[in-house]
């Protein structure tokens, strides 16, 4: 056996050439860090995708093997830059397709030249985030024309570099301090000074919550995993006929619409907070078929319908608000109803490939700092549903593949 940093050199080598032959014998571009490269390799072979999958795996031990232990401990965790990148709103103010130089840029942001520059340099080098191909001016790169471009994407930078940093820098003082484990004493409440969890805090602060909502955009768009086509292809819709169905927690109607312009017979019902829903923009030809309802789900549920749906909503809270969350529905279940579930199950240590399990250990974490919450492992979700009412049928795993999200089925037995 060739010792392991060459073994993974070669996988490496392998993978990448079935990645660059794939995408020359389909006439598409080869990956750039420039303003006019590829935001997104375009692959439509799942054997392609493995591939390319692989070699990132690879990469990051070989990475890790070769800059040796003592390295490890040591990645500057540093969100500063893309923090004030967006706060400053600094793609936008970058021109397409010209360079600027340090001082106008800086002119426009209101920051000091100095602080800009570093800024911008420190984003170039960690983010590939802008270019600097002559000393002292700034060029888009692939990655901040996409954000130039892209208002719901810089919600997401915003999410994770302003509201998550911020967060993550205080959860272990909120550990220290608190013992209840209570969403509104966390991580996220000490560094914003807030006794409210975070949608509470939302629930007052219409610009952030826009912000949040447009961040669940992007991070269903343009995470390939999180993809809806998975939620649409992976569990039998069709077989449901013309059901209706309420989307709880659905945010501003984003999977709705996906799911009604898949299923013409699906009729549904989006709930969520009214500040929330207020920006929900329903497409003209889907109106007679998506209804908005302002609802809180720790209130009873009074709409009967034949499917209650949760996504991305039970990893941001406690059992014991999850079982509350269950109980709701208790009154409007009739025999056949069903519960689906959209969530990560957050798997065993090394039970799935390393890019998958360092996404959702990272996502375990920003329910810690955030809610106090966190991704359950497979075996944890039945007992809480028979914790909230034993007439919870025996649940149903979808794992379609390639998705990070698992689609989960409870029928309603009594
Ligand atoms: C992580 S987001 C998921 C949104 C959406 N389901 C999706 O998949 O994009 C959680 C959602 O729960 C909503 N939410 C939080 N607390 C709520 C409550 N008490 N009642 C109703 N919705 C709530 C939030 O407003 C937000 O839209």
């Amino acid at each position: 056996m060739p010792p392991r940093i060459e073994e993974l050199a070669e996988h490496i080598n392998t993978n990448t050439q079935k990645v660059s032959q794939y995408l020359e014998s389909h006439s598409l571009p080869q990956p750039s860090f420039d303003e006019d490269g590829p935001v997104d390799l375009q692959i439509n072979s799942q054997e392609v995708d493995n591939a390319r999958r692989e070699a990132i795996n690879n990469c990051y031990e070989l990475l890790d093997l070769l800059q040796g232990p003592k390295a490890l401990v040591r990645p500057v965790a540093n969100a500063t830059s893309a923090q004030a990148i967006h706060r400053y709103d600094i793609p936008a103010k970058v021109p397409l397709g010209r360079e600027i130089s340090f001082k106008d840029l800086a002119e426009k942001c209101g920051l000091h030249e100095p602080d800009l520059r570093r800024i911008i340099r420190f984003a170039i080098t960690y983010h590939r985030l802008f270019q600097e191909k002559r000393d002292g001016f700034v060029s888009h790169s692939a990655t901040s024309r996409w954000l130039a471009e892209n208002p719901v994407a810089m919600d997401g930078v915003g999410l994770i570099h302003d509201t998550f940093y911020r967060s993550f820098a205080w959860t272990v003082d909120a550990l220290q301090q608190f013992d209840d484990q209570e969403p509104n004493q966390t991580g996220f409440c000490l560094a914003h000074n807030t006794d409210e969890g975070l949608f509470s805090y939302l629930a007052s602060r219409p610009e952030d919550a826009k912000r949040f909502g447009g961040a669940m955009k992007s991070f269903t768009a343009d995470i390939p995993g999180n993809s809806p086509s998975f939620l649409i292809n992976g569990y039998p819709w069709e077989s449901l006929g013309p059901a209706t169905v309420v989307d709880v927690g659905g945010s501003q109607a984003q999977i709705a619409i996906m799911l009604a312009e898949a299923f013409p017979k699906l009729n549904l019902i989006v709930m969520d907070l009214p500040d929330v829903l207020r920006h929900a923009q329903v497409p003209e030809h889907l109106s007679n078929r998506i209804q908005l309802h302002g609802h809180d789900f720790f209130e009873k549920q009074s709409t009967v319908a034949d499917v209650y749906f949760f996504r991305w909503i039970f990893h941001d809270w406690p059992d014991k608000y999850m079982i509350k969350i269950l109980r709701q529905l208790v009154p409007v279940l009739r025999p056949g109803a069903r519960i689906i579930v959209n969530d990560s199950i957050c798997p065993g240590p090394n039970t799935v490939p390393y890019d998958v399990e360092r996404t959702i250990r990272g996502v375990d974490m920003v329910m810690l700092s955030l809610h106090n919450s966190r991704e359950r492992e497979k075996g944890e979700w039945e007992p809480l549903f028979k914790a909230a009412d034993p007439r919870f049928g025996a649940l149903k795993f979808y794992h379609p593949q390639g998705a990070s999200l698992s689609i989960i089925e409870s029928i309603w037995q009594a």
